[in-house]
């Protein structure tokens, strides 16, 4: 059977992305955010996954006010990097895997979550730049992302966007879905975007350090409760943006231990850091308690 077996968890900004594909990386400006990563990229090729089920957030690049799917779930073979402006990241087109990504529509779905399925979708940076941190940028031409990786849009850009708890169950109902997968499959669940950032009005530029690391800490210990926090605590406490952080507690709910299936996850690494953009920049392994 599938098993979901970690979950990764890392901020998206997209200047990281303009950072690695124009070779500023040692620069000493994001010389400190880069450094962050160099565990998770050797951690990656020691626990390589045969899937990534990826949560992130569409900047109006896929979807646009023309339309506004809350959850969205990638079931193509391919979904190619997007053109957000300055052209498409040079980056590998991104695999999908549409057997899965199809089992878990249909389980979910009958689960009572009202998943939209997209079988066309273009990928910003909101999913390439945790692809490019994790699994890094070779400039060989060859290069490939390590494995197939579903695509899976939150609406966290225009109000009404899910709750917390909403977001929760539904990686509660992910896990069901995954675990009843006839495939012997090793699924990585990544929960992106975040931590605080506004990038709009008088309070651009807000970012809260205190507010970051106790949501690291209670997302780790605690993230039953820290699903009941409501969406208006995210804007004022880490900004319009920092509502991106509900995406996390998709992926912490399709842990084991939320699940009745073990305990507590091993937090692998933990990295914070400030600047980089307009945003902070957390990251977090937890390693499911099954696959010890
Ligand atoms: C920035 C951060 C984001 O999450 C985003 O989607 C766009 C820009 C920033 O820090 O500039
Ligand atoms: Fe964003």
């Amino acid at each position: 059977m599938a098993r979901i077996t970690a979950s990764v968890f890392t901020s998206h900004v997209p200047a990281i992305g303009a950072a690695l594909d124009l070779g500023k990386t040692q620069e000493p400006y994001w010389q400190p955010v880069f450094k962050g990563y160099e565990f998770s990229k050797q951690w990656m090729k020691e626990h390589r996954p045969d899937v990534v089920f990826l949560v992130y957030n569409d900047h109006a690049t896929a979807f646009s006010l023309d339309f506004i799917p809350t959850f969205a779930i990638g079931t193509a073979a391919q979904f190619q990097p997007a053109d957000e402006g300055w052209g498409p990241r040079p980056v590998p087109v991104v695999q999908g895997h549409p057997e899965l990504a199809a089992h878990i529509a249909q389980s979910v779905i009958q689960d009572d979550f009202d998943l939209t399925i997209v079988n066309r979708m273009d990928v910003d940076h909101g999913l390439t730049v945790p692809l490019s941190l994790m699994c890094g940028q070779p400039p060989a031409e060859d290069f490939h992302w390590p494995c197939p990786v579903i695509p899976f849009a939150v609406n966290v850009v225009q109000y009404p966007v899910p709750s917390g708890r909403r977001c929760f169950q539904l990686g509660q109902a992910i896990r069901r879905a995954v675990d009843s997968f006839d495939q012997d499959l090793n699924v990585h669940i990544w929960g992106t975007g975040g931590m605080s950032h506004q990038l709009q009005g008088p309070r651009a530029g807000l970012i809260n350090k205190e507010f970051d690391n106790a949501f690291l800490d209670q997302l780790i210990a605690d993230p039953a409760t820290l699903a009941q926090k409501p969406h208006i605590d995210y804007v004022r406490e880490a900004g319009s943006e920092g509502i991106e952080l509900v995406m996390w507690l998709i992926a912490r709910g399709a842990m084991s231990d939320c699940n009745g299936q073990g305990g507590q996850p091993r937090v692998a690494h933990r990295f914070y850091h400030v600047p980089a953009s307009n945003t902070a920049v957390g990251h977090l392994i937890l390693e499911d308690a099954s696959a010890a």
